[in-house]
């Protein structure tokens, strides 16, 4: 049977790319953000993922403001980096693993969420950086993909409760998957962060703390703010906050924190990596 075997989440900030490319990573600006991820590193060595569902959201690549689903599950057999730029070179593809795709698709319809279902998907910084952060210097990514976007852009928002509901759909599916896969959830984005408006700029280690000490052991603490409450409290771009809260769902019941690593500014953004084991 497949296994879930933990959970990773960290921001997506696209200057990482830059760092990454330019080597930048021992400067006294990206060290303490960079040497977060050796234990990343470890842990994956342990875990060892063949399967990564990532629960990112689309800025602006696949869906746009005319048109933006709530949720996408992405069902390709291969995905491909078409990001805007922000110094990130285009990157190697990643492949699809389109049989478990439909499975979780199956999953989700059954307990009434209405998916987009996209047999076509790019892939932005929400996905290429997280895994750059992983898995440096691969020739081939080690996990096949299953993108699931989830809508951070364009009001209304789906609520931090349902994005929790959709993740533990997720974990059912996963639960039901008769292949022997080991599977890695990740979520990406946030923490506190606003690009834009009057606020830009705004970053809150107080709630961001609150996020990290409970998404482990009470995520449903979490649902407890509205969408308004969670822009006030993380920015207008920190609601990407919503990726990590469904991974944690797609994560199983309980989970023990192995990791974490928080460090402000990178760019915008509070940074953060966390690593949860199921228990
Ligand atoms: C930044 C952060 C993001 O999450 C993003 O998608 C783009 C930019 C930033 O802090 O620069
Ligand atoms: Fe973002």
């Amino acid at each position: 049977m497949a296994e879930v075997v933990g959970a990773y989440f960290t921001s997506h900030v696209p200057a990482i790319g830059g760092a990454i490319h330019r080597g930048d990573q021992q400067t006294p600006y990206w060290k303490p953000f960079f040497d977060g991820f050796l234990r990343v590193h470890e842990w994956l060595a342990e875990v060892k993922p063949d399967v990564a569902v990532v629960f990112n959201n689309d800025h602006g690549l696949n869906f746009f403001l005319d048109c933006l689903p709530t949720f996408a599950v992405g069902a390709a057999h291969e995905y491909h980096n078409a990001d805007e730029g922000w110094g990130l070179p285009l990157y190697k593809s990643f492949a699809g693993h389109p049989a478990l795709s439909w499975h979780i698709i199956e999953q989700l319809v059954g307990d009434e969420f209405d998916p987009a279902t996209c047999q076509k998907m790019k892939v932005d910084h929400a996905l290429s950086i997280p895994f750059e952060l992983a898995w440096p210097d691969v020739d081939a990514w080690p996990v096949k993909i299953v993108p699931v976007a989830i809508n951070t852009v364009q009001h209304p928002l789906p609520s931090a409760k349902r994005c929790l509901a959709l993740g533990r759909s997720i974990h059912r599916a996963l639960a039901s998957w008769q292949g022997d896969e080991r599977i890695v959830v990740i979520g990406t984005g946030g923490l506190s962060h606003q690009l834009d408006g009057a606020r830009a700029g705004f970053m809150n280690p107080e709630y961001d703390r609150f996020c990290l000490d409970n998404l482990a052991s009470d995520p449903d603490a979490l649902t407890h703010h509205s969408i308004h409450d969670i822009v006030r409290l993380s920015g207008t771009q920190g609601v990407e906050v919503l990726n990590w809260i469904a991974a944690r769902g797609a994560l199983g019941p309980t989970a023990r924190e192995v990791h974490r690593n928080y460090h402000i500014p990178i760019s915008n953004t509070a940074a953060a990596t966390l690593l949860l084991d199921p228990v």
